[in-house]
Parts: C-alpha cells; sequence; structure tokens
C-alpha cells in the first residue's frame, strides 16, 4: 500500500506512520522539513510548502499515484480545494484529519456521535466543517473516496501537556513543584485525551478500506475524566504532589483575560465527551491501548529532553489570580477552599 502523508513529523502524523509501518506500507511524507523528523529510516519525504499551491500541485502531479493520502494539516477551504485538484483520480482513498470542534461543543447528548449536527462556535471549526464539505462533494462527485476523522484531544511527544485553561506551557512545572492549579467552573467537566500513537492506529488500519468510503468518525479516547481528574492523575503521572486545586468561574476568567483563555472560551469550558463507538466497529485494529499515564509520562519525557518545561516564574498571572481569589474569600469572610 502506497501511503502519501500531508504532514508526517507531527504529533498525530507521527502515531500513524508508526501504525502504518505495522502495516507494511510504502509510506512518503510531504512537509518543509522544519519539525524535527522522528520517523526513523524507511520514510520517504517530500519537501515543500503546501501553501504554496501552484507548485504544491505541480509537484503532486509529477509524484504520481498514491493508493491512500492522508491529509493532516489542512485547516481552510482554499487548502481543501488545491489537495482536491492535487488528487482527484490520483488516490484510492484520501483521509481527512478534521476535529471534533465541528460538533461546536454545547452538547446536549453524551457522547456525541458523527451523526450530531455540525454547529461550530470557533473558527477553527467553521474552517474545518466547510473543508469536510469540500472533500465529501469530492466524494460524491467521484473524484476520490473520502473518510473524515476527527479527533478530539490527542497528545504525545512531539507536543505538550494541555490544562484546563489551554495550552499553558507552565503547567508541569506548576504541578511538579505543588504550586496551585487553576480549574474552571468546579472542576466536573468532562474530558478525554487519547495518545497519538494509539490514534494513528484508527487512521492507519481505515486506510484502504472501501467500507470506511464516505464515513466520518470521531478517534478519541475511552475514558472520560473530569478536569480535576486530570489534574490530579498528570501530577500523579509525574510523581509530583497531590495539586492544590482552585476553582474560578469561568465568565470571571473570561472576563479578566480574554485574548488568555480563547482556548477555555471556545473549547474547554464545555463537556468533551464523543462516542468512538463506530470507529471501533469499522476498524477493529483502533485500540487506546496506552494508558493516560504512561502517556503523560513519555511525552514529558519528550518535553524535558527538549527543554519544553517553562519556568512557572516566567508566568505569575496564575498566582496573582489565587491571590486576588484569596482576598475576595478573605473579604466575603471564608477561607479559600482548595481542594
Ligand atoms: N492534537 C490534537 O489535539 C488535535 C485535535 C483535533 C484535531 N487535530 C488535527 O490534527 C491535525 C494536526 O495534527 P498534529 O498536531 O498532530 O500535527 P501533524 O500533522 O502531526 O504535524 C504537523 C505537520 O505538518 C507539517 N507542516 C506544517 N505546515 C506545513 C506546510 N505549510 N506545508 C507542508 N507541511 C507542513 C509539519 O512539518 P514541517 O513543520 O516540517 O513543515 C508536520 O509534519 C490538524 O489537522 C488538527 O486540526 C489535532
Amino acid at each position: 500500500m502506497k501511503v502519501l502523508l500531508l504532514g508526517g513529523t507531527g504529533q498525530i502524523s507521527t502515531g500513524i506512520v508508526k501504525a502504518l509501518q505495522s502495516r507494511g506500507a510504502d509510506i512518503t511524507v510531504f512537509n518543509r522539513g522544519q519539525t524535527d523528523n522522528r520517523l526513523g529510516p524507511g520514510v520517504r519525504q517530500l519537501t515543500g510548502d503546501r501553501n504554496d499551491f501552484p507548485v504544491f500541485e505541480r509537484t503532486m502531479a509529477a509524484a504520481g499515484t498514491w493508493d491512500v493520502v492522508i491529509d493532516m494539516i489542512c485547516f481552510r477551504p482554499d487548502q481543501a480545494e488545491s489537495a482536491v485538484r492535487a488528487f482527484a483520480g490520483r488516490c484510492g482513498h484520501f483521509i481527512f484529519c478534521s476535529t471534533v470542534c465541528t460538533y461546536g461543543n454545547t452538547q446536549t447528548i453524551i457522547p456525541t456521535l458523527e451523526t450530531t449536527p455540525q454547529t461550530p462556535h470557533s473558527a477553527y471549526g467553521r474552517d474545518k466543517v466547510a473543508c469536510e464539505k469540500i472533500f465529501l462533494r469530492a466524494h460524491g462527485g467521484g473524484a476520490m473516496p473520502v473518510t473524515i476523522f476527527r479527533p478530539s484531544h490527542t497528545f504525545g511527544p512531539g507536543g505538550g501537556i494541555i490544562n484546563n485553561l489551554g495550552w499553558a506551557p507552565t503547567f508541569v512545572d506548576r504541578l511538579r513543584r505543588g504550586l496551585p492549579i487553576i480549574v474552571s467552573g468546579d472542576g466536573h467537566g468532562l474530558w478525554q485525551s487519547a495518545y497519538a500513537d494509539d490514534v494513528g492506529l484508527g487512521f492507519a488500519f481505515a486506510a484502504g478500506h472501501t467500507h470506511c468510503f464516505g464515513e466520518a468518525y470521531n478517534v478519541v479516547a475511552d475514558e472520560v475524566v473530569t478536569w480535576d481528574d486530570y489534574t490530579r492523575r498528570t501530577a500523579a503521572a509525574l510523581g509530583a504532589p497531590a495539586p492544590r486545586l482552585v476553582h474560578l468561574p469561568t465568565d470571571l476568567l473570561l472576563a479578566l483575560d480574554r485574548p488568555r483563555f480563547t482556548a477555555l472560551e471556545e473549547i474547554f469550558r464545555f463537556h468533551g465527551v464523543y462516542s468512538n463507538a463506530k470507529l471501533k466497529r469499522d476498524v477493529p485494529e483502533f485500540r487506546l491501548a496506552t494508558p493516560y499515564e504512561e502517556g503523560v509520562r513519555r511525552t514529558v519525557a519528550w518535553m524535558d529532553a527538549h527543554h519544553k518545561v517553562v519556568s512557572a516564574d516566567t508566568d505569575p498571572f496564575e498566582d496573582r489570580l489565587v491571590e486576588m481569589w484569596e482576598k475576595f474569600s478573605a473579604a466575603c469572610g471564608r477561607s479559600l477552599a482548595i481542594k
């Protein structure tokens, strides 16, 4: 099976490549050659920028045909249109990496199924829906068979560890030092985090399968945790002290610094619970084999080795918020409830 990945060296892509290798696939990746390549030998590299559409499309025309193309880095309709021009009639199966942010997160049915109406409230989610439509139109018109994958949060070496407020690069250091950790709301928001190698199995073992053509799949973890538990388990995985959790109202956090908390506003304040049952039914090789704690240890080992753990001293904002909350509590004649 001759497979091309657009992307290929990032978090999810690396998991897909590993899983494709276990299938004995002949793999080529296309990227700019800027991101650290953790793929090892045996993977062919095409270098270029997918946003330079004429050159990208000429490169793909010259590269010939593929059994499978997996597009990991399409975020905008113009990129999707370019991909259709590049691969129509030149690939046996096209897999588009979308996102669960296409659903819009205001969940009334938990877990969210692939049939749930898509009403995204972020520009990211809206653009991904527009891309999905372009690819499904190409599928319907016979240009190429298309499958859509919608990951939720996926982590692993090459990236970081998120927290409930977003992608705070100081989170790991705060946990290790036992500093207070702010969790929005009452800490009971629900969340799923999947390890990149496990998510990679879903993409890689759907590749080339006709029963996946024209379908969309959530590709998410089995486990659902509250944000409080997420934070506690992350600390335990690192051998850090049990975290001191401080609950602050989401509306207060947004009022204090909306730009800082965009991810909280658009994603993390909502329950994020999605069903993976359809993917498990159609792609039985998809298994959540990596315990969350093991995934955290591997990711943070990579962060440590690449000096990606940022000192909490560089960003005193979270401590200032906790201090403000302590003063507020004291003014109300209460002691701050740190859990
Ligand atoms: N991680 C999550 O939690 C999550 C959740 C939902 C959906 N997703 C979706 O997953 C996809 C990304 O997965 P990922 O974050 O794991 O990244 P990835 O695809 O695994 O890594 C990004 C790759 O794209 C290449 N690249 C970036 N810009 C490029 C360009 N202009 N031209 C050519 N190559 C380019 C990078 O290499 P170079 O820098 O060398 O070019 C790298 O190989 C996205 O579609 C995202 O919407 C991720």
